[in-house]
């Protein structure tokens, strides 16, 4: 037997005998002993301690140890240890330090990325065109809107929905002005193009028409889609720093290209850019007070 485990283990309890100055075993070898723990009421717990000598540290590791029983006071026979209560007691290895180390770190990170979809929900607003300013969403926020849009529920097979982000707002401008009446007045037709221009960015969220005989509720189904898919554009805009609104769309009869009006129409539009006033990273505590606790969620 060895006390000079303890040493390393259980630097607090009480030994019996003193450590030799040298290991008598060598690296990788795992020796096991039978180690007696004198405790304060004189009983002594009898551990089966499982060890290597590190090399490195010139020292022994201890990798498990098992309570097996203890020993009244007096008796130093085996056969007269009695069961105790205290079933086992490990000592942790340096492997298991490290994976439960690893799995600390990993829980940590998940919570973080709980907290950070959740906030994105539950803090999400809308940030007007007086709001914002520029510049519009770069190129990698715009595909990431993109794809998440595409991750939306649908029911439909062909994906129903899709987003376009408007770069030439004098063609935009022009659709606009080609609703007004022929007569209309210059100030007209300026207040008219001027609806093109709102916004740092601007995306249009176009959802494909049901067929003519389809079933009221696949229409209600494909403009679900819509909802969540703009729901989704939204929070990813906001998520990489960018103020949004959503504002109402109108039919355009020659829509020049941005949608297919036969077999397409335009939800809305989203007004986007770098917002003037931080955006909101945690939920209004107001938002969700007395009957709103649960938000819009009844029982029944
Ligand atoms: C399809 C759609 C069209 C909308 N059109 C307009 C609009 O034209 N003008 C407006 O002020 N708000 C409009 N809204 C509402 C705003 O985008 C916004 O949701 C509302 O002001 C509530 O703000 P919040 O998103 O911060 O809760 C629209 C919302 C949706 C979903």
């Amino acid at each position: 037997m060895s006390t000079h485990l303890m040493e390393h283990s259980i630097m607090s309890e009480k030994t019996e005998k003193k450590a030799p100055a040298t290991p008598t075993w060598g690296p990788d070898k795992v020796r096991t002993a039978v180690v007696r723990r004198l405790q304060k009421n004189g009983w002594r717990h009898v551990y089966e301690v499982r060890s290597v000598y590190d090399p490195a540290t010139k020292n022994t590791r201890v990798l498990a140890s098992k309570l097996l029983g203890k020993l009244p006071p007096g008796v130093d026979d085996l056969n007269g240890m009695v069961p105790t209560d205290k079933r086992y007691s490990p000592v942790k290895s340096a492997k298991t330090e490290k994976a439960e180390k690893a799995e600390k770190a990993e829980e940590k990170a998940s919570k973080r990325r709980e907290a950070a979809v959740l906030s994105a929900l539950l803090a999400r607003e809308s940030l007007g065109p007086k709001h914002q300013e520029a510049p519009g969403p770069d190129e990698e926020t715009l595909t990431l809107c993109g794809r998440a849009a595409m991750r939306a529920p649908s029911h439909a097979k062909d994906f129903p929905v899709r987003l376009v982000s408007i770069k030439s707002r004098d063609r935009l401008a022009a659709l606009y002005v080609a609703r007004l009446p022929e007569d209309a007045d210059d100030e007209s037709k300026a207040k008219a193009a001027d609806k093109a221009k709102k916004g740092a960015g601007l995306l249009a969220l176009i959802m494909k028409k049901p067929a003519a005989d389809a079933d009221p509720r696949e229409a209600l189904e494909q403009a679900v889609t819509a909802g969540a898919a703009l729901q989704s554009v939204l929070t990813v805009l906001q998520a990489r720093g960018f103020a949004a609104k959503t504002v109402s769309a109108c039919d355009f009869a020659e829509p020049d290209g941005l949608y297919d009006p036969e077999a397409e129409t335009i939800v809305c539009f989203i007004l986007c850019g770098t917002p003037k006033k931080a955006l909101a990273k945690s939920p209004d505590p107001d938002l969700f007070k007395g009957k709103a606790k649960r938000g819009v969620l009844t029982l029944w």
